[in-house]
């Protein structure tokens, strides 16, 4: 099988990483790609978003699977395309992806679903809004949303009104993220525990993933601005089975079948972002694809075929998948970031001791912001290395990924010092 994974980060670095290692994939190509990549598989010069390039490309090659990493495409219909021209693609058509792609779809699907998520309002008039805010007598906190794709940093939660009013004139009035805030939505502010499930979703059959936590603040103990991901373990013991049971009973069963309804069949990864508030759980947003970086550290336990997984879903088949084995064993990906990430940060900085990291059994540095340029590795984007790594237990897989971190060097590399610690002591 001939394949190809589109993306450029650390999570399309881990799916180009094991599907290499089934028995029936005879070539992955990836596109763009990264350094890391360009080491596992062959890297395509050809932007995630440039579709018609892509889907040329694939016919040219006569590409039997195409993985989809990131959701700009799918949302912009890149299934679509691909399966007009009978490609196998895995990942949501256009109408199924809105479910990531409108926040308002989203919320207004759930409802639909009775599918339990926060309370919420739909505007696009910024006074209307400020008033409903305003009108609120008992809460001062509530969560105000772009609508459509704003690569994370659509979301801010207010602690009073006066930082909800503030977020709607900039979301409405100055148009921060362009059409995807021509409309908002507020939502009341949920508290408790976050964590995600994903699950391949084939339209009918679902079989969630293990189970995998992110760290969303830039710094320890979770402080400091919100990021794309700063690390990752798996298995996290704040998700029981018993708990995975109820999210697919509560949540993704009716969902899926909600979008079936409306002529919108899902296939791909489907990704709930859960609150587990002292009512249960409750859904903060869906994502169409896998996440960032709990993919690196769901693969690197992933012992069935990946190539079979994704091949069985994007076919409608995942009902022939007897069991997905994993091993035991956790995992911890922390991730290494340039100076300055979340904001600004310079690029070009070469990369030191990625052999010698190499070598520290049982770790796979995943690259994400990496270039190669000439002889050198550098820098390239602000998440730069997912070093991942397992272990008998939990610290013993923190160890290993920290050895590996230990190894590698460029100016203004930083991490984050205690992935996987929420963990303890549960
Ligand atoms: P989203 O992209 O919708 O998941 O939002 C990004 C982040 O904002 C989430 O990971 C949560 O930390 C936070 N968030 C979103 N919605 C809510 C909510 N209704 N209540 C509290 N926090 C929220
Ligand atoms: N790690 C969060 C995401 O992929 O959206």
């Amino acid at each position: 099988m001939k394949i190809l994974v589109i993306g450029n980060g650390g999570r399309e670095h881990a799916i180009v990483w094991k599907l290499k290692q089934s028995p029936t994939v005879t070539h992955v190509f990836c596109a763009p790609g990264n350094a890391g990549t360009g080491l596992d598989a062959t890297n395509v010069d050809i932007k995630a978003t440039d579709i018609p390039r892509l889907l040329k490309f694939a016919m040219a090659e006569k590409i039997d699977l195409t993985v989809v990493g990131p959701e700009v495409p799918l949302v912009a219909g890149i299934v679509d395309e691909f399966l007009k021209a009978n490609l196998v693609i895995f990942g949501p058509t256009k109408k199924a992806a809105e479910l990531e792609g409108s926040k308002t779809f989203a919320k207004e699907l759930m409802r639909r679903a009775n599918v339990p998520t926060a309370e919420f309002r739909v505007f696009t008039n910024s006074a209307e809004a400020i008033s409903y805010i305003d009108e609120k007598e008992h809460t001062e906190r509530f969560v105000v949303k772009a609508d459509g794709l704003a690569a994370g940093k659509g979301v801010v939660v207010c602690s009073s009104k006066e930082e909800a009013r503030d977020a709607i004139r900039r979301m409405l009035l100055k148009k921060e993220f362009g059409e995807a805030s021509d409309r908002i939505v507020i939502e009341e502010c949920l508290v408790g525990e976050e964590v995600s499930l994903l699950a391949l979703v084939d339209g009918k059959t679902i079989i969630p993933l293990e189970a995998a936590q992110d760290h969303k603040a830039a710094h320890d103990g979770d402080t400091g601005p919100n990021t794309g991901g700063m690390g990752a373990y798996s298995p996290t013991p704040i998700i029981s089975s018993d708990l995975i049971d109820l999210v697919v009973e509560k949540v993704l069963i009716p969902v899926v079948h909600q979008l079936k309804k409306e002529g919108r069949p899902f296939r791909g990864c489907l990704y709930a972002g859960l609150m587990l508030t002292n009512q249960g759980p409750k859904v903060l947003e869906f994502n169409v694809r896998m996440g960032d970086p709990e993919t690196q550290a769901v693969l690197m336990r992933l012992k069935s075929d990946l190539a079979q997984l994704l091949l069985a879903t994007a076919e409608g088949k995942l009902d022939t998948i007897e069991s997905v084995e994993w091993d035991p064993r956790p995992s911890v990906c922390v991730v290494m970031a340039s100076a300055g990430y979340p904001g600004d940060y310079e690029k070009g900085k070469p990369l030191r001791g990625l052999e010698e990291a190499a070598l520290v059994p049982d770790a796979k540095v995943f690259h994400a912001g990496t270039l190669k340029m000439g002889d050198q590795i550098v820098n390239d984007g602000g998440r730069v290395l997912g070093v991942t790594a397992l272990g008998d237990t939990l610290a013993e897989a923190k160890l290993h990924a920290y050895q590996a971190v230990k190894c590698i060097r460029w100016d203004g590399a930083w991490c984050r010092k205690d992935i996987s610690d929420k963990a303890v002591g549960r």
